[in-house]
């Protein structure tokens, strides 16, 4: 079973356990301290922040104080989608988590849709294990930008920028180009990658992984995906968007630009997504051992609860609610220390966003990506987490969780 598959099935069931947990905190009020009147309170302001004004599934929102555009799946039942690219060939090229996500998705809107990847790569054989047909649905890249009308550019990000060459004559007036990510053409002065002045440029991208945008759909659901627009020769570009959106399983799409979205996404896995909370983990971690506690109690306290109890409140009810969740003296506490961290770690940040914004971060990625030992050296790197103190005693925590005691 692959990391990536692992990994999802991994979240989904921490994600139903968080689920479990949080219906419990609200389903018993002696564990959660959250008061009903602080509960109402949360209602009535939910219900603030409905919907402004509605035209044809576009809502604006009212964001805290903010009103933006938002895309809805309603507006595109399937008879209309399906209608709408009747005469289109959608040519994914690239067949990782995206393209397997995207793709079995929009084939199983009844959409025609063929793949695109190196002849007998893993990719290759993947597609193929999904059932796409050798000479039918399946192509070797070139091939099948040539048949298609859409031409869906999910390569790696340091892929798009090293076959552009090849790929650049082929994208001819009249086809559609789409990303799922604004990292080649906004970062066009490091990857190379100018798409044609007279094509339309557009871009979904999923707030998750390929995986996830796959069983979100399997479930009747939609994943949330940004929509943006590069290059508008058509006059449609933004309708194409949004409708390709919904085909690859969007749920709601969340209109920005493509310098909104690169930014954002690299600033953020590096910041709190992934890059910041290693980092806060560990040096957390780090003091609990260098003070004497044991492995157990020091990753208890630092990622069981943290991911077990407390996030998942934060991500179902919001921060006040956990910290209404917790005690009396945990509140106070957290409460004086919260802007001391604030304060430490906005100059991080801001350093972190200049280096996005100034395309360091890109060619980092680009140098590392783009080597042919790119899969080794970060399997060497990941082990090396792997192998810290911290995460091999989170397996054996793990392993005592009350769902794997028989
Ligand atoms: N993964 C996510 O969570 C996520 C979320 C939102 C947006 N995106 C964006 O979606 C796009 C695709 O990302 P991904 O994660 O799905 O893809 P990925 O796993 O990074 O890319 C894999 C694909 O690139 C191909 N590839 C790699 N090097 C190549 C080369 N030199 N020549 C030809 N093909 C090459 C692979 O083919 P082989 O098997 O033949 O090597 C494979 O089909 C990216 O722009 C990414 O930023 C990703």
């Amino acid at each position: 079973m692959s990391f990536a598959v692992r990994s999802a099935q991994a979240l989904r069931a921490a994600s139903r356990r968080a689920s479990r947990s949080a219906v419990n905190a609200v389903a018993k009020p002696q564990v959660a301290s959250y008061s009903l009147l602080a509960r109402n309170v949360v209602a009535a302001s939910s219900r603030r922040s409905a919907v402004q004004t509605t035209t044809r599934g576009v809502k604006t929102l009212d964001f805290a104080g903010t009103k933006e555009v938002v895309y809805e799946r309603s507006d595109w039942p399937l008879a209309k989608l399906q209608d709408y690219f009747k005469n289109d060939t959608l040519a994914l090229i690239g067949y990782g988590s995206q393209g397997h996500g995207q793709g079995l998705n929009a084939r199983d809107n009844g959409l025609n849709v063929i793949v695109g990847v190196r002849e007998n790569g893993e990719s290759w054989k993947q597609a193929m294990e999904d059932g796409w047909v050798p000479g039918e649905t399946l192509f070797p890249i070139e091939e099948a930008i040539n048949r298609g009308t859409i031409i869906m550019n999910l390569l790696s990000d340091a892929a798009q920028s090293q076959t552009w060459p090849k790929v650049a004559p082929l994208i001819t007036k009249g086809k559609t180009l789409y990303f799922s990510h604004g990292f080649s053409v906004v970062y066009k002065d490091d990857t190379h990658v100018i798409p044609p002045t007279d094509v339309d440029v557009i871009l979904v991208a999923p707030k998750g992984s390929g995986r996830t945008v796959r069983t979100l759909f399997k479930e009747g659901r939609g994943i949330n995906s940004s929509v943006a627009v590069w290059q508008d020769v058509t006059g449609k570009a933004k309708e194409k968007a949004v409708a390709l959106g919904v085909a690859v399983g969007s749920g709601y799409l969340y209109e920005t630009t493509f310098e909104k979205e690169v930014y954002s996404d690299l600033y953020g896995e590096r910041g709190v997504l992934m890059g910041a909370i290693q980092g806060l983990f560990l040096a957390q971690y780090k003091v609990l051992r260098a003070n004497g506690h044991t492995p157990s109690e020091a990753f208890n306290e630092t990622v069981e609860e943290a991911t077990q109890s407390l996030y998942p409140l934060i991500g179902q009810y919001g921060m006040d609610y956990m910290y209404n969740a917790c005690s009396t003296t945990a509140r106070r506490g957290a409460l004086d220390w919260a802007p001391i961290f604030e304060k430490t770690n906005l100059p991080v940040f801001e350093k972190l966003y200049e280096s996005v914004k100034n395309g360091t971060e890109t060619r980092k990625s680009l140098e590392f990506n783009g080597r042919s030992t790119y899969r080794e050296d970060l399997a060497k790197e990941l082990k090396e987490i792997d192998d810290q103190e911290i995460w091999r005693a989170g397996k054996v925590v793990r392993s005592l969780r009350p769902d794997n005691l028989s």
